[in-house]
């Protein structure tokens, strides 16, 4: 990769060609050795900057909602959106959006069915500083099966000046979640430029089960970032095909090293890049043993060499650093189709295993099985299904099509549109189809978890095949079989592809549970625009 077959410019012609490009085989010829316009000495470099590997503050309530039966009290939270400097790359101050000021967000730590109340007040600034656009907001918790009026719906936005109170239950099972911007048509660009952050909920009975906890449970958000010569992230969505950065960042910092105890480990991954698919494995080798999927938990683990994250997906993975003690393991990108390889993308963080005495509590085996019940959607088949339906995943003319149609046709259609009507409770079988070679499509259903049944005919990947998924790695040329039950609430739910610049320009539909469900749009943001606001 020393000699680029293809320099950024060429690149960027491609990203200006649009549609026109993307018919050529994207896949010949995008190594290239660099992305961001900064001088090469300035550009982050694996492990050089050493201990700074960031655990995200934990967020506190700030108060409480009372009730008249104890089960309904909130824990009331107060998040700021607002622009903030990062020091991403040494000598530089770098202008990022973040929830609270921060990328990632903080956590959000929560016990499984203690309800809360989130007020995300969007005080952004009236432009963003590229493309000019106010940058309107909406917070989806993804992971959640947050009642429609709560759910981020793309359309239902906040401007600048404006706040929204989003209620979540937490009565899904526990799990890594994350909440990050939905706004229509500047998804993209929004969580660009730092609007995500983890949300886990968690559950007493978990903490018995003997997996790693506390300072050893640790969330992993990947993200991947180009700069411009000025020290700015650089946004090139190459013609809506999605920014691919040549710098990755771990929790918001530069390819991390962090020291460990020769121990085991749980990390939650999050890939929360745009565009960018990730294929992780351990230097040297070790295993990397699946826990948990984005529904939480799985029954029987999965030890994996490697594994393949598509944007939006999660896993929490336990990791035993004891054989390596004195020793550096590095965690490795192996990358994936259509994303494109630069110098340093291969490498994503390191741990330095400390050479001291493992401690020998708590760092037992992991059970196996797991003490968690076998999750029900696991058990259905596809005869069990109410109906079958298929939808293609397609570039049509200069948009990103689900069957044809976009987001703008669910707009003209005064929200109404959807690509299926499901009752609360029906059993569906969808066959996700992706016929280019060109692409890959991370398809995310709102509300539910689903059972991946098979791709191409052949079963999924163990590790995928373990818990239920949210969101699904549709790769060139697949065709995926996944099921659910609709439920638990009725409502318009979006689906879509994960992949954010598709996202917004504009593959993105919704689905329909019973036909009684509350609007999407029902709770009016509150507060005086800032535009509107007197000098
Ligand atoms: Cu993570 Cu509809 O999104
Ligand atoms: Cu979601
Ligand atoms: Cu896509």
């Amino acid at each position: 990769m020393d000699d680029p077959i293809l320099s950024r410019r060429d690149a960027l012609k491609i990203g200006v060609l649009g549609t026109a490009a993307l018919a050529l085989p994207l896949t010949v010829s995008l190594d290239a050795a660099r992305a961001s316009e900064l001088p090469e000495s300035r550009v982050p470099r694996p492990f050089t900057r050493h201990d700074v590997f960031v655990r995200p503050p934990v967020l506190a309530p700030v108060g409480t909602d009372p009730a008249d039966r104890p089960e309904d009290v909130r824990d009331v939270y107060h998040v700021r959106m607002r622009q903030f400097t990062a020091q991403l790359v040494p000598g530089y101050a770098t202008t990022m959006w973040g929830y609270e000021g921060a990328f990632p967000g903080p956590t959000f730590r929560i016990q499984r069915n203690r309800k809360v109340r989130v007020r995300f007040l969007n005080d952004l600034p009236l432009r963003h500083p590229v493309f000019g656009y106010e940058p309107t907001t909406s917070v989806h918790l993804h992971g959640a099966p947050s009642a429609p009026q709560y759910d981020g719906y793309a359309s239902d936005t906040s401007r600048p000046g404006q706040h929204k109170n989003y209620l979540y239950d937490n009565s899904q099972a526990a799990r890594t979640l994350w909440y990050h911007d939905h706004a229509v048509h500047h998804t993209a660009e929004n969580v660009a430029m730092g609007l995500a952050g983890q949300y886990q909920v968690l559950d007493a009975a978990e903490d018995l089960i003997g997996l790693p906890q506390g300072e050893f449970d640790l969330p992993l958000t990947v993200t991947d970032v180009a700069f411009t010569a000025r020290g700015q992230l650089l946004h090139d969505d190459r013609g809506d095909s999605g920014p691919m950065g040549d710098v990755l960042l771990v929790n918001g910092v530069p390819y991390p090293a962090f020291p460990v105890q020769p121990r085991k480990y749980r990390l939650r991954l999050l890939n929360a890049s745009i565009a960018r698919g990730y294929r992780f494995q351990l230097q040297p080798t070790a295993p990397l043993t699946v826990v948990g999927t984005d529904a939480g938990l799985v029954h029987d683990p999965v030890d994996t060499a490697d594994l393949r994250m598509a944007m939006g997906e999660r896993y929490d993975v336990v990791v035993d650093f004891a054989p390596f003690r004195g020793r550096r393991v590095e965690l490795r990108n192996l990358g994936v189709e259509n994303s494109i390889d630069y110098d340093h993308t291969h490498r994503v963080m390191a741990f330095d295993v400390l050479d001291v005495d493992p401690d020998p509590a708590g760092n037992g085996p992991v059970p196996r099985p797991l003490p968690v019940q076998p999750h029900p959607l696991m058990a259905l088949q596809a005869g069990h299904a109410d109906r079958t339906r298929r939808l293609r995943f397609q570039r049509g003319g200069s948009e990103w099509t689900i069957n044809d149609e976009t987001w703008a046709d669910v707009e003209r259609s005064e929200f109404r549109r959807v690509v299926a009507d499901p009752d609360l409770g029906d059993v569906e079988l969808w066959e996700l189809e992706n016929s280019s070679g060109g692409w890959f499509h991370p398809v995310h259903l709102h509300l539910v978890d689903f059972r991946v049944l098979t791709r191409n005919g052949r079963p999924p990947t163990p590790y995928e095949a373990a818990g239920p998924k949210d969101v699904v790695y549709l790769a060139e040329n697949e065709t995926i079989r996944i099921i659910t039950r609709f439920g638990p609430r009725t409502g318009r739910y979006m689906l879509h592809c994960h992949n954010n610049s598709h996202e917004d320009h504009d593959m993105m539909a919704q689905f329909e549970v019973g036909e009684d469900g509350p609007s999407p749009f029902s709770a009016p943001p509150q507060g005086v625009p800032k535009a509107l606001r007197p000098a």
